[in-house]
This record gives structure tokens, C-alpha cells and sequence, in this order.
């Protein structure tokens, strides 16, 4: 095999509810995942060495270096298999960088699934899934898609079958957020609020309404307790969540650590209705229409 392509979606965090800081700097959480239509491709080809390119939008943004999770996710597959590999990989972007969408982690992701392939390896998904874990907390979610509840510091997955169809808008905003620096901000508005950090917990109504596929139940459930911090951190984003809320979405909320903001529609015409209607405004730099759950990083 000379070439392997896999597709690898975006998430949303449909709750994010934020527990105290470890002493390894992590959080604990209860992280519902969410995967959407938005893909990244990984392609995979035969090569002596391990490199990477990445084309798209803000491809640019993108490091080409050991800071690239995807080079990170290939050595540490070879060095799981015991041996010395070599890979090119290019990268598709869609999802947009640094956006609170896990759009490294899905690069990640799809670079362990596209290398298992080219190598031959035939690793089960267990082994990839903890060697995802290894490499971030949001790696394990991109392998296996769907709709989950991540615990622990979001690696740990639980399965949630949800009924039907949900359909989202992405209000992607001109530059990204720093995933650490959100959650920094996150501990010193609490502290600074003097606020009590409660154990997470996962909301009943929220995990019924994603069973039932109702979107009306599951737009009013929707929370993120790093909104606050992204927020501080980029105050046009308050716009950007009202514009949405008046333009009908049953829900706005912040993507992850942001900057883009997810929508809630109540079918997919409203979906893309919505996204003409947000770039119209002015409140985001383009705007996307999406759909979820959909399956983790597959072999195209
Ligand atoms: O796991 P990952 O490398 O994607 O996390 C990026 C950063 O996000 C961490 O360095 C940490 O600052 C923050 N984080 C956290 N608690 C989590 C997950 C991420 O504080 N559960």
C-alpha cells in the first residue's frame, strides 16, 4: 500500500463542565462530545522519514515541526510498534485551527488510524486509543466519534447512542484561542469570584435530550463553564452567541475553548439559513453548516 486517506470529523462539546485543577494541571471533567460534519483528511504516504503538510484555511497557522500533534501521533505509533517507520502525511484542513473543535486532535487521530494502515500493523483500536491518550485529552473522542461522555480529564469515553439528527452552525471567528490559556483564565475568574469548584457532574436533562433527539430540549441544555473564560478573552464573541440567539437558534454556545461559536438549528434548512444570516451581521468571519453525530477518523 502506497497512499492511505482518512477522514477525521470535529467536535462540539455539548456540556462542559469544568472540576477542580489536578496537581498535573489538568481538569477533571464531564465532557460530552459531540462529532460533526466538518473533516480534516490525513493522507498518509510511503516515505524513508516522518513529515507532514498542511494545506487549507490557515494552514499557515499550522506547525510543520515536532509541535505538530499529527508527527507527534506517528512517532509514537512507530515507537509503540517497536520499530523505526517513516511516513508523509499531508493534512486537508477544514476545521478550523485553534478553534475549540479539536482540530489537532483529529489530525492526531486520523494520523494513527491512516500509519496503523500504510504500516501494516493491524493494531487494535484499544491500542490506539491509549496511545491517543497519551498525545491529548480530546485524541481518544477524535478515534471514536459519535456522541460521548469523556470523564477523567476527557479520555476516559463513554458510548451515548442519540436519536436522530442534530443540525449545528459554526460561526468560525479571524484567529484561535489558546486551549491552555482559556482554561488559565477559567481558574482565575473562579478565583477571583471566590467560586466553590463543584465535582462535574453530567446533566440528566442534557443526556435525555440527546437520547430523545429532541434539539428544542437539547438547545436550552447546552453548557460550557469555559464560555466565561473564552468570553474574557475574546469579549466580540458575546455578539456573536446574541446575534445567533435572536436570529432563532435553539441554543449558542462556545465551541470547546472557542473562538467559534456553535448553533443550535432546528433542521438543516434552518441550519443554513442561519449561516447566510450570521456572516450577513458581521459577527463571525464565515459561518458553516454541519451535522452530528457522525463516525470517528475512518479509512476513506
Ligand atoms: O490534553 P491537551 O494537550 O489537549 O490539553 C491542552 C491544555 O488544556 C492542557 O495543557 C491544560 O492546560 C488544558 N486542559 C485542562 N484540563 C483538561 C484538558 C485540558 O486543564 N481536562
Amino acid at each position: 500500500m502506497s497512499s492511505v486517506t482518512v477522514r477525521v470529523p470535529a467536535k462540539v462539546n455539548v456540556q462542559l463542565s469544568v472540576g477542580p485543577l489536578r496537581d498535573d494541571g489538568y481538569h477533571d471533567l464531564v465532557n460530552v462530545f459531540h462529532a460533526v460534519s466538518v473533516f480534516d483528511e490525513v493522507i498518509a504516504k510511503e516515505s524513508e522519514s516522518i513529515s507532514v503538510r498542511v494545506e487549507g484555511e490557515s494552514a499557515d497557522q499550522v506547525p510543520v515541526d515536532d509541535g505538530n500533534l499529527a508527527i507527534q501521533a506517528a512517532r509514537a505509533l512507530a515507537k509503540h510498534a517497536g520499530r523505526t517507520y517513516g511516513v508523509e502525511l499531508v493534512i486537508r484542513k477544514a476545521i478550523p485551527v485553534a478553534g475549540g473543535m479539536a482540530g489537532g486532535s483529529a489530525d492526531a487521530a486520523g494520523t494513527l488510524v491512516a500509519c496503523n494502515e500504510l504500516w501494516g500493523l493491524g493494531l487494535p483500536r484499544e491500542d490506539l486509543m491509549e496511545i491517543a491518550a497519551d498525545l491529548g485529552s480530546d485524541v481518544p473522542f477524535s478515534l471514536l466519534g459519535g456522541t460521548a461522555v469523556g470523564t477523567g480529564r476527557g479520555e476516559q469515553l463513554a458510548e451515548l447512542l442519540t436519536g436522530g439528527r442534530f443540525h449545528w452552525v459554526f460561526a468560525i471567528a479571524d484567529g484561535g484561542l489558546s486551549t491552555a490559556r482559556v482554561y488559565a483564565e477559567c481558574d482565575r475568574l473562579r478565583a477571583a469570584l471566590g467560586e466553590v469548584v463543584a465535582w462535574p457532574q453530567a446533566s440528566d436533562a442534557l443526556l435525555a435530550a440527546l437520547k430523545a433527539g429532541d434539539a428544542r430540549a437539547l438547545g436550552a441544555e447546552l453548557a460550557n463553564d469555559l464560555q466565561p473564560a473564552a468570553l474574557m478573552l475574546r469579549a466580540s464573541l458575546a455578539r456573536t452567541l446574541e446575534a445567533g440567539r435572536e436570529l432563532g437558534a435553539l441554543g449558542a454556545i462556545v465551541s470547546g475553548s472557542g473562538p467559534t461559536c456553535a448553533f443550535l438549528a432546528a433542521d438543516e434548512d434552518q441550519a443554513r439559513e442561519l449561516a447566510v444570516a450570521l456572516v450577513g451581521a458581521g459577527v463571525c468571519r464565515t459561518a458553516v453548516p454541519a451535522h452530528g453525530p457522525v463516525e470517528g477518523a475512518s479509512i476513506v
